[in-house]
């Protein structure tokens, strides 16, 4: 109930501040971050066990224990890295596609399983099963993608590596696959549509000004970051 508040309030919010044409982006920031709070506060109402959420990720290694496993339907792309996320996040995104404002279908189905204390285990045990810093695959000339963050303000809240937002239940993006990146920017961008939008009004409003260039350039650029982010294979998992 409180999580149905905070999204009302920051729907109106968010919507109220894109409407005034002189909002900057720092304005939406700082209304962001201020409104952010209660969003925390409910993801820790139950706490995780990681040695369950080891066993409960039996039910996700068919797609996220296989290293750059691709998804066909909607849209092709490897499925996220969730080996050290964290674990706050995991679990608003599990109940964001729990409750439809996360529309992709196979984790809509995955999410209608578990119960709140599923998804905390699942959170505790992705975030801790990592092997540390991972160094990224890729490089990528920093420049354009600078330009771009620059206009939008995105290290604000994702931290300036992307690897330590400034809160838990915000994710990790330095490392994370780059088709997966540019499908969940084109997600915020795409809420209306069936089996692909995100109601995030936070991710919304910051992707509102970006063209479809400038979501590849970024997505490239976060890829090449060095961060915790990691598939780990499910074979290697004892
Ligand atoms: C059939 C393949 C499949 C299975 C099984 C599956 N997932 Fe997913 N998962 C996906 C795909 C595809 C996405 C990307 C969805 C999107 O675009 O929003 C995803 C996204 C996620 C995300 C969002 C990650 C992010 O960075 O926002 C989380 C969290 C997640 N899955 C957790 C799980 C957990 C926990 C399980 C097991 C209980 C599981 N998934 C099982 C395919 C799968
Ligand atoms: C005001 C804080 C804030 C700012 C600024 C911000 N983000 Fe986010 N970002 C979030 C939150 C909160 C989420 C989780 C949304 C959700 O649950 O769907 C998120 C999610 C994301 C995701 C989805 C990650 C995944 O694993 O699915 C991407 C990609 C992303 N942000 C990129 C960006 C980029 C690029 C910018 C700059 C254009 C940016 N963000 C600016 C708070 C912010």
């Amino acid at each position: 109930m409180l999580d149905q508040t905070f999204r009302s309030f920051s729907a109106t919010v968010v919507k109220r501040l894109t409407s005034i044409k002189s909002a900057t982006s720092t304005v939406a920031i700082a209304t962001a971050l201020a409104i952010g709070t209660p969003m925390s506060t409910q993801a820790q109402d139950v706490k995780g066990n990681a040695a369950e959420g080891e066993k409960k990720n039996a039910m996700c290694v068919g797609c996220h224990g296989i290293i750059d496993y691709k998804t066909g339907f909607p849209d092709v792309h490897r499925v996220p890295k969730l080996h050290g996320q964290n674990a706050r996040y995991i679990v608003a995104a599990l109940g964001d596609y729990k409750q439809g404002q996360r529309k992709h279908p196979s984790m809509r189905a995955v999410a209608q399983t578990l119960t709140d204390q599923d998804m905390a285990d699942l959170g505790a045990y992705f975030e801790s099963a990592h092997a540390g810093a991972k160094v990224a695959a890729t490089t990528v000339d920093p420049g354009p993608a600078k330009a771009v963050l620059d206009k939008a303000g995105c290290p604000a809240c994702h931290g300036a590596n992307f690897n330590q937002p400034i809160d838990p239940g915000y994710p990790k993006l330095a490392g994370q696959h780059s088709d997966y990146l540019y499908y969940a920017l084109r997600a915020y961008q795409h809420n209306d549509r069936a089996f692909i939008g995100r109601g995030n009004p936070i991710m919304g409003g910051m992707v509102k000004q970006l063209s479809n260039q400038d979501l590849k350039t970024l997505a490239h650029y976060l890829e090449s970051l060095n961060g915790d982010l990691a598939t780990i294979q499910a074979s290697r998992l004892r």
